[in-house]
């Protein structure tokens, strides 16, 4: 059921039950979005009267803000990864309770991809990367609509799928320079441990411990550690390669500096192609993209900006307002978003 209503009396929380679209026919928010306060501002400013919503979706928020949460978690990751160093079993308590307040975050989309973009530190990319991960598979769960329990599960997943890292020397996790071939060898080891060590819990469900297993495979067997086909038909494996793409791409990294999310966009694009599972790719592009607009973003002809319109079908070239003058990407092909300015 869906209820015709008035944007004025509207809470945040509630569910939007059509795609959401300006007067010039750009999709500005998704169905299924949850309206956030900043949502409702925006259709103030563009005179938006009315949305359709949900009826009966009024989900509970979290009086914690995104930040709170995302220390706390962070805390959290990081003494259930140094506890698993030291050979110390996973307190699936502490897992599943990290899990369910992320979670709660993941009803709030802008929040996500603002939030997690800002809690990129190339220190802690081990921890970030955990939690970044085990946010944007939830996200893409509920996008999915999969069920409660497997959007857990996806959750648990993403926050313990580079967990066999923790077994890497340092010196290669960190290593600034491009990787001998044996280095390479041992990274990719990361996965086997990871699952082996999650088997040993007895609490963790075994398609989570197989999803770590082949969170490096690809579509076309191409990966690691076994070169399974289509992410050995594991369920959740394939979201969690594509969350982490994602996030790799766009965090600082000791041998990379961080590249924007449309960058991040291109790569996914190409790499549907065989490596990425195409419809789970698909779901990121169309979902994620309305978020870009509003982004304050350099050009490759050095011009600052702000996205005006992004296009799911080329989400990589949108319309950049400079001033009074508008870039349209989409016709300029010489031309390409360098980077997205932060804050
Ligand atoms: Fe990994
Ligand atoms: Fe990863």
């Amino acid at each position: 059921m869906m209820l015709k209503i008035k944007v004025n009396s509207l809470q945040p929380g509630v569910e939007l039950a059509k795609n959401l679209f300006s007067d010039d026919a750009q999709l500005l928010l998704p169905a299924g979005t949850v309206i956030n306060q900043e949502h409702l501002d925006s259709f103030a400013k563009r005179g938006i009267i009315e949305v359709f919503v949900a009826e009966e979706k009024k989900v509970k928020r979290s009086t914690k803000s995104f930040d709170d949460v995302y220390d706390d978690s962070l805390l959290a990751v990081k003494s259930f990864l140094m506890e698993t160093k030291l050979g110390q079993p996973l307190d699936s308590q502490e897992v599943n309770s990290t899990v369910d307040s992320l979670l709660n975050q993941v009803l709030d989309e802008l929040n996500v991809f603002k939030g997690i973009s800002v809690m990129k530190g190339k220190d802690e990319y081990l921890f970030t990367h955990a939690i970044n991960v085990s946010i944007l598979a939830m996200l893409v769960g509920r996008w999915m609509k999969l069920k409660e329990q497997q959007i857990r599960d996806l959750g648990i997943s993403g926050l313990l799928h580079d967990l066999g890292k923790v077994f890497i020397s340092d010196e290669i996790l960190n290593k600034p320079e491009r990787l001998t071939d044996e280095e390479y060898e041992e990274i990719k080891k990361h996965s086997t441990l990871g699952h082996d060590v999650l088997m040993k819990q007895g609490w963790v469900s075994p398609e989570v411990a197989q999803a770590v297993l082949y969170h490096h495979e690809r579509t076309d067997g191409s990966g690691y550690p076994t070169g399974a086909t289509n992410y050995g038909n594991n369920p959740y494996a394939a979201i969690i390669a594509v969350c982490d793409a994602f996030d790799a791409i766009t965090a600082d990294r000791v041998y990379s500096k961080k590249r924007s999310p449309f960058t991040a966009a291109d790569i996914i694009w190409e790499e549907s192609f065989g490596k990425l599972n195409p419809a789970i790719c698909k779901f990121f592009y169309s979902k994620m993209t309305p978020f870009l607009i509003g982004s304050q973003v350099t050009l490759s002809n050095q011009l600052q900006g702000t996205v005006v319109f992004v296009d799911t079908i080329q989400p990589t070239r949108p319309i950049v307002k400079v001033g009074e003058e508008f870039f349209n990407l989409a016709l300029d092909r010489s031309i390409h978003v360098l980077e997205v300015i932060d804050g």
